[in-house]
């Protein structure tokens, strides 16, 4: 199907190269970040193409207030924050570039599960605060530990094989991945619940779905060895934050590694208190903030706007 694609919205800083095939390409684009929902809805009126990043919400009152809108599109993978159901109901298209930003979000992924089990950065700031705390920052080796990876898609499957390098048994569950397929990257597909009392670290690679909400909750840590480690580069509320701050306190768990909350930026509370808790490493969604995930998708992004213009199909890369 071909859409009419004169002007384009970019309301979130996606990389330059997005931009430029686009206006190489004939397409006026505009870039306005950070507007308040009246003023995107009256800017909206002048285009039939949105490209997003996370920070704009493409809920149902702006596609409702944006009748010559066609396309919207997100440079990155999750589309949580854009109304799906909406824009299906409105016939607007919806693109995204998953894969773009795997291995991106894959070793941030796995610089968080290093970083726990060596305590590096509380061990930093301690020192750039005057300290030889040498004792205090014992950590852990990964060689011999058991690593749980829950979604064994793009960036999951790649994080196994990374710390399989380490010497990690690496272990796993995806509704969608059988036996053989886990295998075939070294995983071994188990059950949730023959999971939880094995695992030395737990790591989330599915997306945020009514299935995986809280999935990591305050009864899965009563099945968890005691001070396993949670890592979450996925999304915010696939880890019920309040039981994850119960369980640091009582040691159940023994330290997390969060690139994703509930609430982002956070304001409130349990998040603030998890952030802040000296058994977390914490980082303000950076999964996909390398120049080379941004370059990626935001060259895939404009791609796939000029093929649907044109009926041109995107590079294959
Ligand atoms: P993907 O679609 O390739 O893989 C997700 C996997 O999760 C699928 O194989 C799916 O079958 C599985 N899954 C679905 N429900 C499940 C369940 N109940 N239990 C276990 N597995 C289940 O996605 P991806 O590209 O690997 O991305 C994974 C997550 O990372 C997504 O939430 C995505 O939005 C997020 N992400 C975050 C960043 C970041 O900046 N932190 C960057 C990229 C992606
Ligand atoms: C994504 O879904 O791609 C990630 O959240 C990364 C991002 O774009 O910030």
């Amino acid at each position: 199907m071909a859409v009419a694609l004169k002007s384009v919205l970019v309301s979130d800083a996606v990389d330059a190269r997005c931009v430029d095939l686009l206006a190489e390409h004939g397409v006026h684009v505009t870039c306005r970040y950070r507007l308040p929902v009246p003023e995107l809805i009256a800017e909206l009126k002048n285009h039939d193409g949105l490209i997003v990043r996370s920070d704009t919400k493409v809920t149902a009152e702006v596609l409702a207030g944006a009748p010559n809108l066609r396309i919207v599109g997100r440079a990155g993978t999750g589309v949580d924050n854009i109304d799906i159901e909406a824009a299906t109901r409105k016939g607007v298209i919806v693109l995204n570039t998953p894969g773009g930003n795997s291995i991106s979000a894959c070793e941030l992924t796995c610089s968080l599960i290093m970083s726990l089990a060596r305590n590096v950065a509380p061990a930093c700031q301690s020192l750039k605060e005057g300290r030889w705390d040498r004792k205090l920052y014992t950590g852990c080796e990964l060689y011999g530990k058991t690593l749980a990876v829950l979604g064994l898609g793009r960036i999951g499957r790649e994080v196994a094989s990374r710390m399989q390098a380490f010497g990690m048994k690496t272990v796993g569950f995806d509704p969608m991945v059988t036996a053989e397929g886990a295998a075939s990257f070294g995983v071994q597909k188990m059950e949730l619940d023959e999971i939880w009392p094995v695992a030395d670290f737990i790591t989330i690679h599915t997306p945020l779905i009514p299935q995986t909400r809280n999935l990591i909750n305050d009864a899965v840590f009563n099945k968890c060895k005691r001070g396993v480690r949670i890592i979450n580069c996925a999304r915010g509320g696939i880890v019920d934050e309040a039981a994850l701050l119960q369980a640091l306190n009582d040691g159940r768990c023994g330290g997390a590694g969060l690139d994703v909350f509930i609430e982002e930026p956070p304001r409130s509370e349990p998040t603030l208190s998890l952030i802040r808790h000296p058994a977390v490493v914490a980082t303000p969604h950076l999964g996909a903030s390398t120049q080379e995930a941004q370059q990626r998708v935001a060259v895939e992004i404009a791609e796939q706007f000029l093929a649907l213009a044109t009926n041109v199909p995107p590079q294959v890369r």
